[in-house]
């Protein structure tokens, strides 16, 4: 075991250094005038430090365990980065936008991506044994987040290695986004693990829909207001906006609806049979070691007695899903 914490994150200079996929690459943040940058006043908050943007990897990962997680996250806040972007840039005219937003306002949606993609993310805790023993004891898991248990607090099963792609092999690997299974990429899946940790997802972001064609449906339906805090809309725009303007510029992978026999799965821990993930190029930054000490507390004192049980939402399909 390692005793060390890894923070993972983005600092806002390494976001504003990022280029845009589209448009201007001109930072909007322009420099202080030279009073402001001489006065002695400390600033409100200091966004230098970077601190605040950092995920925190429990000591509970081994060195690879950590890398792999890493890795997975800066994809999540990659595709969520860029999917914002896409909006700012392209507002509501974008077609990938209005496929799973329809008609809907573009604030909200950019809003609950930065809470992926910028977002103080302090205390938003990935560890990899096993406490809850749901690992070991539930087919098909690749993680799962822990509850009443430890609200802050997601694992990852040994699963999640052997079956994550990396955004580097989005639209290949046969993968495309009616047909294909979004939550097999690193990605897709962290944005959905993230979303349900209340510090991010602020018990707001659910699962209305899942699945493509429900994603299509809840766009334009009765409830559509709901597709901007719906879970997978937001995770599918997400990697389908990447796809389009970064994997296969100006052309993505979206793919057709095949007849109901598709097998997509809704599912958030299944296994895969995809191949195992590799390190992907992203655009963010190092990782931050930090002394066990420091952290140990947080996991361990949020952890509540038993009792309280498991939150269950079962799928269309069958699959269960246990928060
Ligand atoms: C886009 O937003 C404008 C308001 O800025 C609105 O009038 C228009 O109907 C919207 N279009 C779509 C396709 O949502
Ligand atoms: C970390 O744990 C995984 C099992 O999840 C194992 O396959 C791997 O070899 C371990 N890595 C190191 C460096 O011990
Ligand atoms: C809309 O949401 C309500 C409450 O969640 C639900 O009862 C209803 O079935 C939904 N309507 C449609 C068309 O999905
Ligand atoms: C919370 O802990 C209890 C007791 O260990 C366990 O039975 C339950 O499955 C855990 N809940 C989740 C969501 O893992
Ligand atoms: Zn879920």
């Amino acid at each position: 075991m390692r005793l060390s914490s890894v923070l993972v994150g983005v600092s806002l200079q390494a976001l504003q250094a990022a280029a845009l996929p589209v448009g201007s690459s001109e930072s909007p943040f322009t420099s202080t005038s030279p009073a402001l940058a001489s006065s002695t006043a400390p600033p409100v908050y200091d966004w230098s430090s970077g601190y605040e943007s950092q995920f925190i990897i429990h000591p509970s990962c081994n060195s690879t365990e950590r890398h792999e997680i890493t890795s997975g996250l800066e994809q999540a806040v990659t595709i969520a980065k860029h999917a914002k972007e896409h909006i700012l840039i392209h507002r509501n005219s974008s077609k990938v936008f209005q496929k799973y937003f329809g008609q809907g306002p573009t604030g909200p949606v950019i809003g609950w991506l930065d809470k992926i993609a910028t977002a103080n993310r302090a205390g938003v805790i990935f560890r990899c044994d096993d406490p809850d023993k749901n690992c070991v004891t539930q087919d098909g898991w690749a993680g799962h987040h822990r509850g009443s248990n430890a609200t802050s607090e997601t694992v990852i099963c040994p699963l999640s290695y052997t079956t994550r792609r990396p955004l580097t092999a989005l639209c290949a690997r046969g993968f495309d986004m009616a047909t294909g299974r979004t939550n097999d990429y690193w990605a897709a899946d962290l944005m959905h693990r993230l979303y349900h940790v209340p510090a991010v997802g602020e018990d707001e972001i659910g699962h209305y829909a899942d699945g493509y064609s429900e994603l299509l449906e809840l766009a334009v339906g009765a409830n559509r207001t709901d597709a901007a805090r719906n879970s997978a809309s937001l995770s599918y725009f997400a990697l389908e906006a990447y796809a389009y303007d970064i994997s296969v510029p100006g052309e993505g992978c979206a793919g057709k609806v095949v007849e109901e026999e598709h097998d997509h799965d809704h599912d958030h821990d299944a296994s895969a049979t995809s191949s195992a993930a590799g390190a992907a190029a992203t655009s963010v930054n190092p990782t931050r070691v930090i002394p066990v000490s420091t952290t140990a507390a947080a996991p361990v004192a949020t952890a509540t007695g038993g009792g309280a049980g498991k939150e269950c939402h079962t799928h269309d399909d069958g699959t269960e899903h246990c928060t």
